[in-house]
């Protein structure tokens, strides 16, 4: 039987329910998105197959769902940006930043740990750790960004008003073939932040033992008695 000593612990409510419905929800609208727009940029010879295109309408049916997701993104990222404010710590926009020394230097001990392994656990933070942090803080510029080339963008193919707000955004990019362009290069940017998030939490549920992964689900974290007392 393979069994390891373990320290004990303490239990902590980290993510709220608000939270975790947000990153749920964010993280199936990038799924939707990403799928739904690479087919839009490439779309696959449905159509033509078996019916006239105007009779099955299947790829008029893929930009729907991106467009109907991307409100639900926007709605869900407007909630976020809210909970910054009124959550819990471990919500706020402040605990993305590392705006002390000890947090600085844990970003290095993070760093270490990640690359190459060698460094001590555990890390002090109980939310995200510092680096983490930063990086989510980078992805919600992103998820930003995202948003605003793809009102943009639909601007010029929906009559509704909201979308029209954003059409002064396609001469800042030079015009709508290269407004495409950094909306379809931006996707890469989901991809590869994706897959780096699901393999570190992961690592840091595997390496830590505190329950990373299955925290976004229930909401609560396992913190070493030990080191209660330091941690922020
Ligand atoms: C994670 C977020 C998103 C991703 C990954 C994504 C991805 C993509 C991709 C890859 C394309 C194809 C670009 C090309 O090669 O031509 C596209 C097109 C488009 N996206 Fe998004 N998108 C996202 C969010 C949004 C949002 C929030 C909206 C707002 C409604 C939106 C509206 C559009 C529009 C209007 C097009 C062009 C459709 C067409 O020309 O038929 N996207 N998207
Ligand atoms: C199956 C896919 C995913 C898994 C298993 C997953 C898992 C997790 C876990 C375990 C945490 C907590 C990390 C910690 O305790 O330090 C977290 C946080 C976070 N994840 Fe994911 N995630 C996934 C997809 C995504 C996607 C697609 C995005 C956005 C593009 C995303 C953005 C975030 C952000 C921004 C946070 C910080 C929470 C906050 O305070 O806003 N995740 N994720």
């Amino acid at each position: 039987m393979d069994a390891r000593p373990h320290a004990e612990y303490f239990q902590v409510y980290v993510w709220e329910l608000p939270l975790r419905f947000f990153h749920w929800i964010n993280a199936g609208c990038v799924f939707v998105l990403g799928v739904t727009g690479l087919l839009i940029g490439s779309p696959l010879p449905w159509e033509g197959a078996a019916a006239e295109a105007s009779s099955r309408y299947l790829f008029g049916s893929v930009r729907f769902i991106h467009f109907a997701f991307g409100y639900i993104f926007l709605v869900n990222f407007l909630a976020r940006i809210y909970w910054g404010f009124a959550g819990n710590d471990f919500a706020r926009w402040k605990s993305f930043i590392p705006n002390t020394r000890i947090k600085r230097r844990e970003i290095l001990q993070v760093l270490c740990l990640d690359i190459f392994l060698i460094c001590k656990l555990p890390v002090l933070s109980i939310g995200t750790n510092a680096l983490a942090g930063i990086i989510y803080l980078g992805m919600y510029l992103v998820i930003l960004f995202q948003i605003l080339t793809g009102f943009a963008l639909y601007s010029i193919m929906s009559p509704a008003w909201f979308p029209r707000l954003f059409a002064g955004l396609i001469p800042l990019f030079g015009g709508l073939s290269s407004l495409r362009q950094w909306h379809h290069l931006f996707t890469w940017v989901f991809v590869a932040f994706t897959t780096m998030h699901i393999y570190l939490s992961w690592y840091h549920d595997y390496l830590e033992g505190r329950g990373t992964i299955s925290s976004m689900i229930g909401g609560w974290k396992f913190i070493e008695k030990s080191s209660f007392p330091h941690v922020r």
